[in-house]
């Protein structure tokens, strides 16, 4: 079975206060792009994982995978510990991958598949091979879109029929954004990140005044139209917990938040998506590494209509006018050593 991964942006993230159990309360519009990480699960006896960090045809390589240094076999080791071969597998001597992100009992797509096993009681394994295009800690979701496909995904091999919400609450166990990614399409994440809605479902409404937007439905909600994006990553590595930490006071209640975003998505105007972009978290994430400011900055001279932080970092990305302008744009920012790339939302 083959899936596509699709990361996500955050078009607006608000934290709205701390929590006693160490986390924030959060509101935010999670937007699915077309950058995707492909992931390959084949039936096995156990479970296995192999991370191909260059993607196959397409892929993008990562700069703070560049490291590594080269042996005769062509086998590069980098600064980790990570060998990875001339086929741009990495493995451990077991065969399975040793890496940053996570040894195989850590890799989120594999604690999916654990997770499942257990709430199912089902003793079958699974073989995951992900093709990593998404970069790794970048605020763009890579870890748990992977966690999602392999919630779907074996959902369906293993004949489970665990209806979605119930598959994306269990999501929650793994991390914040995975019940998001396994709902799919646009959707409103609140809480700590386990109470998912379709932003556009058919019923869900949101007034400018402050009333919230309804929750009565949970079916996938397809954003109105596509918007052309430009990534970019300054290659600094930005630790979740530690911009939740540094976050200083949560403001206020701010409805027009959503009710603009809603209301820019649906005009299809992509000026007004970029003038309703917001993320708490971007003062504060580019107050300990400014590198991410300047990315931000990188995309609107370059010509963005507007640009934003996603998650809490490091990646930003801009709102383009069209596709060859996102284009032109993500070439540019290459040219200056940045790690970029153009996407588009999905629907
Ligand atoms: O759930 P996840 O593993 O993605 O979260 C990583 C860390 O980010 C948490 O341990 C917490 O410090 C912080 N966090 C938070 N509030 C959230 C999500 C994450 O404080 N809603």
């Amino acid at each position: 079975m083959n899936i596509e991964a699709h990361a996500k942006v955050n078009f607006t993230l608000e934290v709205l206060g701390e929590r006693s159990d160490g986390y924030h309360d959060l509101r935010s519009v999670v937007v699915p792009i077309s950058l995707a990480d492909g992931v390959v699960l084949e039936p096995a006896d156990g479970l296995t994982l192999v991370v191909d960090w260059y993607g196959g045809r397409g892929a993008t390589a990562l700069p703070w995978r560049s490291r590594g240094t080269r042996d005769p076999t062509g086998v590069t080791r980098d600064p980790t510990g990570v060998t990875r071969d001339p086929t741009g597998v990495t493995r451990d001597p077991a065969g399975v991958t040793r890496d940053p992100i996570g040894g195989t009992d850590d890799n989120l797509a594999v604690r999916a598949a654990k997770l499942l096993q257990r709430v199912s009681g089902r003793k079958d394994g699974v073989a995951i091979t992900l093709g990593k295009r998404i970069p790794v800690g970048g605020g763009l979701g890579g870890g748990s879109a992977d966690a999602a496909a392999v919630l779907n995904g074996l959902n369906e091999m293993w004949n489970l029929g665990i209806p979605r919400n119930e598959l994306a609450a269990l999501g929650a166990e793994i991390g914040s954004d995975v019940p998001a990614l396994v709902l799919g399409g646009v959707v409103l994440m609140e809480g700590r990140g386990e109470r998912v809605t379709g932003f556009f479902a058919p019923g869900a409404s949101c007034s400018a005044s402050g009333a919230e937007l309804k929750h009565d439905d949970l079916r996938e909600s397809n954003a109105p139209s596509t918007f052309h994006l430009v990534l970019a990553n300054p290659g600094v590595f930005c630790s979740t917990p530690k911009i939740f930490q540094a976050f200083d006071a949560p403001l206020p209640k701010r409805p027009e938040i959503l009710y603009n975003m809603r209301l820019a998505m649906q005009s299809g105007d992509g000026v007004a998506v970029a003038r309703a972009l917001q993320n708490d978290l971007a003062a504060t994430a580019m107050r300990l590494h400014p590198e991410i400011g300047a990315a931000r900055r990188r995309l609107e001279e370059a010509g963005c209509l507007g640009a934003s932080m996603s998650g809490s970092g490091a990646t930003v990305f801009g709102i383009a006018r069209d596709a060859a302008e996102a284009g032109r744009i993500a070439r540019e920012l290459q040219a200056e050593g940045l790690w970029s790339v153009a996407a588009e939302t999905v629907r």
